[in-house]
Protein backbone atom coordinates (compact mmCIF):
# COMPACT_ATOMS: atom_id res chain seq x y z
CA UNK A 1 0.00 0.00 0.00
CA UNK A 2 1.46 3.39 -0.87
CA UNK A 3 0.00 6.46 0.30
CA UNK A 4 0.81 9.63 -1.26
CA UNK A 5 -0.12 13.29 -1.14
CA UNK A 6 -0.58 15.92 -3.91
CA UNK A 7 0.14 19.57 -2.63
CA UNK A 8 -0.29 22.33 -5.37
CA UNK A 9 0.94 26.07 -4.03
CA UNK A 10 1.36 29.28 -5.25
CA UNK A 11 -0.47 31.26 -7.97
CA UNK A 12 -2.52 28.62 -10.74
CA UNK A 13 -1.43 27.58 -14.15
CA UNK A 14 -3.55 25.96 -16.84
CA UNK A 15 -2.21 23.36 -16.53
CA UNK A 16 -1.97 21.87 -12.70
CA UNK A 17 -5.02 19.43 -13.03
CA UNK A 18 -3.20 17.89 -16.33
CA UNK A 19 0.13 17.08 -14.19
CA UNK A 20 -1.51 15.84 -11.57
CA UNK A 21 -3.34 13.35 -13.81
CA UNK A 22 -0.10 12.61 -15.28
CA UNK A 23 1.35 11.61 -11.62
CA UNK A 24 -2.19 9.72 -10.55
CA UNK A 25 -2.28 7.69 -13.88
CA UNK A 26 1.02 6.71 -13.64
CA UNK A 27 0.54 5.77 -9.62
CA UNK A 28 -2.81 3.77 -10.34
CA UNK A 29 -1.08 1.89 -13.54
CA UNK A 30 2.01 0.59 -11.36
CA UNK A 31 -0.06 -0.40 -7.84
CA UNK A 32 -3.70 -2.10 -7.11
CA UNK A 33 -3.56 -0.36 -3.62
CA UNK A 34 -2.50 3.45 -3.57
CA UNK A 35 -4.03 5.75 -2.08
CA UNK A 36 -4.19 9.72 -3.14
CA UNK A 37 -4.59 12.59 -0.28
CA UNK A 38 -5.10 15.62 -1.80
CA UNK A 39 -3.87 18.22 0.56
CA UNK A 40 -6.44 21.23 0.46
CA UNK A 41 -5.21 24.95 -0.74
CA UNK A 42 -1.45 24.20 -0.38
CA UNK A 43 0.34 24.49 2.68
CA UNK A 44 -2.03 25.64 4.50
CA UNK A 45 -3.73 22.13 3.98
CA UNK A 46 -0.81 20.61 5.80
CA UNK A 47 -0.33 22.99 8.25
CA UNK A 48 -3.88 22.26 9.19
CA UNK A 49 -5.09 19.42 8.42
CA UNK A 50 -7.60 19.72 5.67
CA UNK A 51 -7.33 16.43 3.03
CA UNK A 52 -9.50 14.95 1.24
CA UNK A 53 -9.14 11.64 -0.36
CA UNK A 54 -9.01 11.13 -4.13
CA UNK A 55 -10.45 8.55 -6.00
CA UNK A 56 -8.87 7.68 -9.32
CA UNK A 57 -12.29 9.36 -10.85
CA UNK A 58 -11.17 12.43 -9.64
CA UNK A 59 -8.13 12.45 -12.33
CA UNK A 60 -10.74 11.57 -15.26
CA UNK A 61 -11.46 14.59 -17.63
CA UNK A 62 -9.18 17.09 -16.00
CA UNK A 63 -6.59 16.91 -19.21
CA UNK A 64 -8.20 20.29 -20.03
CA UNK A 65 -9.27 21.52 -16.84
CA UNK A 66 -7.56 24.86 -16.16
CA UNK A 67 -6.84 25.73 -11.89
CA UNK A 68 -6.18 22.97 -9.67
CA UNK A 69 -8.94 20.82 -8.33
CA UNK A 70 -7.16 20.77 -4.77
CA UNK A 71 -6.97 24.77 -4.46
CA UNK A 72 -3.78 26.67 -3.81
CA UNK A 73 -2.84 29.70 -1.35
CA UNK A 74 0.45 31.34 -0.97
CA UNK A 75 2.22 30.21 2.09
CA UNK A 76 5.42 32.99 2.01
CA UNK A 77 8.22 30.91 3.16
CA UNK A 78 9.77 33.19 4.99
CA UNK A 79 6.70 33.33 7.08
CA UNK A 80 6.85 29.15 7.19
CA UNK A 81 9.35 29.36 10.81
CA UNK A 82 6.86 31.94 12.40
CA UNK A 83 3.88 30.98 14.91
CA UNK A 84 0.71 31.50 13.36
CA UNK A 85 -1.57 34.08 15.20
CA UNK A 86 -2.37 31.12 17.36
CA UNK A 87 0.70 30.22 18.12
CA UNK A 88 1.06 26.82 16.17
CA UNK A 89 4.52 25.73 14.85
CA UNK A 90 4.05 25.44 11.07
CA UNK A 91 6.62 23.15 10.01
CA UNK A 92 6.06 20.96 13.24
CA UNK A 93 2.33 21.41 12.29
CA UNK A 94 3.19 19.92 8.61
CA UNK A 95 5.64 16.98 9.99
CA UNK A 96 2.84 15.69 12.36
CA UNK A 97 0.12 15.77 9.72
CA UNK A 98 2.62 13.60 7.31
CA UNK A 99 2.85 11.54 9.98
CA UNK A 100 -0.35 11.22 11.09
CA UNK A 101 -1.55 10.43 7.77
CA UNK A 102 1.01 7.25 6.96
CA UNK A 103 2.26 9.28 3.85
CA UNK A 104 4.72 7.65 2.01
CA UNK A 105 5.77 11.29 0.07
CA UNK A 106 4.31 14.15 -0.71
CA UNK A 107 4.22 15.46 -4.61
CA UNK A 108 4.63 19.48 -4.50
CA UNK A 109 3.60 21.40 -7.77
CA UNK A 110 4.55 24.89 -6.81
CA UNK A 111 6.70 27.84 -8.39
CA UNK A 112 9.90 29.73 -6.92
CA UNK A 113 8.24 30.26 -3.01
CA UNK A 114 6.96 26.56 -3.06
CA UNK A 115 10.14 25.28 -3.88
CA UNK A 116 11.82 26.79 -1.02
CA UNK A 117 9.33 25.13 1.63
CA UNK A 118 9.82 21.96 -0.30
CA UNK A 119 12.99 21.77 0.30
CA UNK A 120 12.81 22.33 3.85
CA UNK A 121 10.23 19.59 4.17
CA UNK A 122 12.86 17.29 2.60
CA UNK A 123 15.26 18.52 4.72
CA UNK A 124 13.27 17.59 7.55
CA UNK A 125 13.21 14.31 6.87
CA UNK A 126 9.76 14.04 4.77
CA UNK A 127 9.80 12.49 1.42
CA UNK A 128 9.03 15.01 -1.30
CA UNK A 129 8.92 15.08 -5.43
CA UNK A 130 8.09 18.46 -6.73
CA UNK A 131 6.57 20.00 -10.37
CA UNK A 132 7.85 23.06 -11.61
CA UNK A 133 4.39 25.07 -11.95
CA UNK A 134 4.69 28.65 -13.08
CA UNK A 135 3.38 30.71 -16.22
CA UNK A 136 6.43 32.52 -15.26
CA UNK A 137 9.32 30.13 -16.20
CA UNK A 138 11.64 31.09 -14.39
CA UNK A 139 12.10 28.23 -11.94
CA UNK A 140 16.09 27.06 -12.14
CA UNK A 141 17.13 23.52 -12.84
CA UNK A 142 14.43 23.56 -15.50
CA UNK A 143 14.19 25.01 -19.85
CA UNK A 144 10.29 25.02 -19.63
CA UNK A 145 8.20 24.75 -16.54
CA UNK A 146 4.46 23.97 -17.46
CA UNK A 147 1.66 26.65 -17.25
CA UNK A 148 4.19 28.90 -19.22
CA UNK A 149 3.28 28.32 -23.11
CA UNK A 150 0.01 28.53 -22.72
CA UNK A 151 0.40 31.84 -20.56
CA UNK A 152 2.13 32.67 -23.74
CA UNK A 153 -0.49 31.72 -26.18
CA UNK A 154 -3.13 33.72 -23.83
CA UNK A 155 -0.33 36.93 -24.14
CA UNK A 156 0.11 36.44 -27.68
CA UNK A 157 -3.09 36.44 -28.55
CA UNK A 158 -3.69 39.32 -26.32
CA UNK A 159 -1.01 41.25 -28.66
CA UNK A 160 -2.67 39.81 -31.45
CA UNK A 161 -5.89 41.68 -31.04
CA UNK A 162 -4.44 45.02 -30.37
CA UNK A 163 -2.89 44.56 -33.78
CA UNK A 164 -5.74 44.96 -35.24
CA UNK A 165 -7.38 48.03 -33.36
CA UNK A 166 -3.76 49.91 -33.59
CA UNK A 167 -3.64 49.21 -37.34
CA UNK A 168 -7.11 51.71 -37.40
CA UNK A 169 -6.07 54.25 -35.34
CA UNK A 170 -2.41 54.75 -35.40
CA UNK A 171 -2.12 54.41 -31.96
CA UNK A 172 0.82 53.54 -29.63
CA UNK A 173 -0.25 50.32 -27.16
CA UNK A 174 1.15 49.27 -24.24
CA UNK A 175 0.53 45.61 -23.79
CA UNK A 176 1.71 44.69 -19.66
CA UNK A 177 2.60 41.10 -19.64
CA UNK A 178 2.82 39.27 -16.12
CA UNK A 179 6.15 37.19 -15.33
CA UNK A 180 6.90 38.95 -11.67
CA UNK A 181 10.52 39.96 -11.61
CA UNK A 182 11.11 38.12 -14.80
CA UNK A 183 10.74 38.41 -18.80
CA UNK A 184 10.48 34.86 -20.41
CA UNK A 185 6.48 35.55 -20.76
CA UNK A 186 6.85 38.84 -21.97
CA UNK A 187 10.02 37.75 -24.46
CA UNK A 188 7.95 35.08 -25.72
CA UNK A 189 5.16 36.87 -26.37
CA UNK A 190 6.29 39.97 -27.66
CA UNK A 191 8.08 38.02 -30.43
CA UNK A 192 5.21 35.83 -31.13
CA UNK A 193 2.89 38.72 -31.22
CA UNK A 194 5.21 40.84 -33.32
CA UNK A 195 5.93 43.57 -30.86
CA UNK A 196 7.88 46.74 -31.83
CA UNK A 197 9.41 47.30 -28.42
CA UNK A 198 9.95 45.15 -25.78
CA UNK A 199 10.95 46.23 -21.90
CA UNK A 200 12.03 43.66 -19.94
CA UNK A 201 12.88 43.92 -15.91
CA UNK A 202 16.68 41.43 -17.10
CA UNK A 203 17.24 45.05 -19.03
CA UNK A 204 16.62 48.23 -17.54
CA UNK A 205 15.38 50.55 -20.52
CA UNK A 206 16.57 54.10 -21.35
CA UNK A 207 13.01 55.98 -22.06
CA UNK A 208 15.13 57.90 -24.58
CA UNK A 209 15.90 54.90 -26.17
CA UNK A 210 12.11 54.05 -25.99
CA UNK A 211 11.26 57.43 -27.94
CA UNK A 212 13.71 57.32 -30.53
CA UNK A 213 12.36 53.67 -31.67
CA UNK A 214 9.00 55.38 -32.03
CA UNK A 215 10.14 58.09 -34.03
CA UNK A 216 11.81 55.58 -36.16
CA UNK A 217 8.99 54.03 -36.86
CA UNK A 218 6.91 57.26 -37.54
CA UNK A 219 9.70 58.21 -39.76
CA UNK A 220 9.25 54.82 -41.70
CA UNK A 221 5.62 55.90 -42.66
CA UNK A 222 4.30 53.33 -39.61
CA UNK A 223 1.23 54.64 -38.20
CA UNK A 224 0.72 52.73 -34.95
CA UNK A 225 3.83 50.78 -32.10
CA UNK A 226 2.51 48.09 -29.98
CA UNK A 227 4.94 47.67 -26.64
CA UNK A 228 5.13 44.21 -24.65
CA UNK A 229 6.26 45.76 -21.16
CA UNK A 230 6.58 43.08 -18.50
CA UNK A 231 4.80 43.87 -15.55
CA UNK A 232 8.51 43.61 -13.86
CA UNK A 233 10.39 46.07 -16.46
CA UNK A 234 12.11 48.96 -15.21
CA UNK A 235 13.98 51.60 -15.87
CA UNK A 236 17.71 52.51 -15.92
CA UNK A 237 17.13 55.22 -13.48
CA UNK A 238 15.62 52.95 -11.16
CA UNK A 239 17.69 49.78 -11.91
CA UNK A 240 20.55 52.15 -10.17
CA UNK A 241 19.04 52.52 -6.59
CA UNK A 242 19.28 51.07 -3.98
CA UNK A 243 16.34 48.06 -2.75
CA UNK A 244 15.67 50.62 0.15
CA UNK A 245 15.71 53.86 -2.23
CA UNK A 246 13.20 52.00 -4.97
CA UNK A 247 10.94 50.82 -2.43
CA UNK A 248 10.29 54.12 -1.32
CA UNK A 249 10.14 55.69 -4.83
CA UNK A 250 7.55 53.00 -6.18
CA UNK A 251 5.35 53.40 -3.04
CA UNK A 252 4.82 56.84 -3.84
CA UNK A 253 4.45 56.47 -7.75
CA UNK A 254 1.88 53.49 -7.10
CA UNK A 255 -0.07 56.00 -6.17
CA UNK A 256 -0.22 57.21 -9.60
CA UNK A 257 0.26 54.83 -11.62
CA UNK A 258 -1.32 51.28 -11.64
CA UNK A 259 1.64 50.01 -13.06
CA UNK A 260 4.94 50.83 -14.98
CA UNK A 261 3.20 50.65 -17.91
CA UNK A 262 0.79 53.49 -17.46
CA UNK A 263 4.03 55.40 -16.12
CA UNK A 264 5.55 54.81 -19.41
CA UNK A 265 2.26 55.63 -21.16
CA UNK A 266 2.46 58.94 -19.63
CA UNK A 267 5.99 59.33 -20.40
CA UNK A 268 5.41 58.34 -24.04
CA UNK A 269 2.50 60.45 -24.68
CA UNK A 270 3.89 63.53 -23.24
CA UNK A 271 6.79 63.27 -25.04
CA UNK A 272 5.40 62.20 -28.73
CA UNK A 273 2.53 63.89 -28.49
CA UNK A 274 0.85 60.28 -29.92
CA UNK A 275 -2.57 59.20 -28.37
CA UNK A 276 -1.35 55.57 -26.07
CA UNK A 277 -3.35 53.37 -24.74
CA UNK A 278 -3.00 50.28 -22.19
CA UNK A 279 -3.67 46.78 -21.72
CA UNK A 280 -3.43 44.42 -19.08
CA UNK A 281 -4.53 40.97 -19.73
CA UNK A 282 -3.56 40.26 -16.67
CA UNK A 283 -4.97 37.02 -14.81
CA UNK A 284 -6.62 35.93 -17.86
CA UNK A 285 -3.05 34.67 -18.62
CA UNK A 286 -3.17 32.15 -16.31
CA UNK A 287 -6.69 30.88 -16.94
CA UNK A 288 -8.37 28.87 -18.97
CA UNK A 289 -7.43 25.19 -20.47
CA UNK A 290 -3.77 24.14 -20.92
CA UNK A 291 -2.38 24.56 -24.73
CA UNK A 292 -1.68 20.56 -26.07
CA UNK A 293 2.12 21.77 -25.72
CA UNK A 294 1.02 22.35 -22.11
CA UNK A 295 -0.65 18.87 -21.78
CA UNK A 296 2.27 16.92 -23.05
CA UNK A 297 4.98 18.52 -20.91
CA UNK A 298 2.82 17.84 -17.61
CA UNK A 299 1.73 14.29 -19.01
CA UNK A 300 5.51 13.79 -19.13
CA UNK A 301 6.40 15.43 -16.11
CA UNK A 302 3.99 13.83 -13.78
CA UNK A 303 4.73 10.28 -15.20
CA UNK A 304 8.50 11.11 -14.73
CA UNK A 305 7.46 11.96 -11.11
CA UNK A 306 5.52 9.00 -10.09
CA UNK A 307 8.74 6.77 -11.17
CA UNK A 308 10.69 9.02 -8.70
CA UNK A 309 7.94 7.57 -6.30
CA UNK A 310 7.96 3.89 -7.22
CA UNK A 311 11.90 3.88 -7.28
CA UNK A 312 11.45 5.67 -3.73
CA UNK A 313 13.58 8.72 -5.55
CA UNK A 314 13.01 11.60 -2.91
CA UNK A 315 14.52 15.15 -2.59
CA UNK A 316 14.05 16.13 -6.24
CA UNK A 317 12.45 18.17 -9.13
CA UNK A 318 11.03 16.96 -11.62
CA UNK A 319 13.13 19.28 -14.71
CA UNK A 320 12.97 19.36 -18.21
CA UNK A 321 16.20 19.72 -20.00
CA UNK A 322 17.40 19.53 -23.80
CA UNK A 323 14.15 17.34 -24.17
CA UNK A 324 14.67 15.09 -21.70
CA UNK A 325 12.65 14.70 -18.42
CA UNK A 326 15.82 14.83 -15.55
CA UNK A 327 15.59 14.75 -11.80
CA UNK A 328 16.93 17.87 -10.19
CA UNK A 329 17.73 17.77 -6.46
CA UNK A 330 15.72 19.97 -4.25
CA UNK A 331 18.50 22.02 -2.45
CA UNK A 332 19.88 23.12 -5.87
CA UNK A 333 16.56 24.47 -7.56
CA UNK A 334 15.45 26.09 -3.97
CA UNK A 335 16.08 29.78 -3.48
CA UNK A 336 17.28 30.70 -7.42
CA UNK A 337 15.78 32.02 -10.11
CA UNK A 338 16.24 31.13 -13.82
CA UNK A 339 16.32 35.14 -15.72
CA UNK A 340 16.26 36.04 -19.04
CA UNK A 341 20.59 36.03 -19.94
CA UNK A 342 20.75 40.19 -21.98
CA UNK A 343 23.56 38.60 -23.63
CA UNK A 344 21.49 35.42 -24.97
CA UNK A 345 20.77 35.06 -28.54
CA UNK A 346 16.83 35.02 -28.25
CA UNK A 347 17.93 39.10 -27.32
CA UNK A 348 20.17 39.48 -30.29
CA UNK A 349 18.06 37.66 -32.59
CA UNK A 350 14.76 39.40 -31.79
CA UNK A 351 17.44 42.91 -32.32
CA UNK A 352 18.08 41.79 -35.84
CA UNK A 353 14.45 41.68 -36.05
CA UNK A 354 14.10 45.52 -35.59
CA UNK A 355 13.14 44.75 -31.77
CA UNK A 356 13.80 47.60 -29.39
CA UNK A 357 14.82 46.40 -26.33
CA UNK A 358 15.05 50.00 -24.96
CA UNK A 359 18.98 50.26 -24.72
O1 LIG B 1 3.74 33.75 -10.48
C1 LIG B 1 2.63 33.80 -11.31
C2 LIG B 1 2.02 35.17 -11.30
O2 LIG B 1 0.90 35.18 -12.15
C3 LIG B 1 2.99 36.30 -11.69
O3 LIG B 1 3.20 36.39 -13.07
C4 LIG B 1 2.31 37.48 -11.08
O4 LIG B 1 3.22 38.52 -10.79
C5 LIG B 1 1.71 36.92 -9.82
O5 LIG B 1 1.59 35.52 -10.01
C6 LIG B 1 0.37 37.47 -9.44
O6 LIG B 1 0.04 36.97 -8.20
P1 LIG B 1 -1.41 36.98 -7.56
O7 LIG B 1 -2.24 35.99 -8.32
O8 LIG B 1 -1.18 36.58 -6.16
O9 LIG B 1 -1.93 38.37 -7.74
Amino acid sequence: MKRVGFLTSGGDCQSLNATMRGVAKTLYQKYDDVEIYGILEGYKGLIYGNYRVMKSSDFSGILTEGGTIIGTSRQPFKKMREPDENGLDKVQAMKDNYKQWGLDCLVILGGNGTHKTANMLSEEGLNVVTLPKTIDNDIWGTDITFGFQSAVNLATNAIDCIHTTAASHGRVFIVEVMGHKVGWLTLHAGIAGGADIILLPEIPYDINIVIDALDKRNKQGKKFSILAVAEGAISKEDAALSKKQLKAKMKKEEKVFPSISYQIGQQIQERTGQEVRITVPGHTQRGGAPCPYDRVISSRLGAAAARLIIEERYGYMVGFRNNEIIPVPLNEVAGRLKTVNPDSSIIREAQGLGISFGI
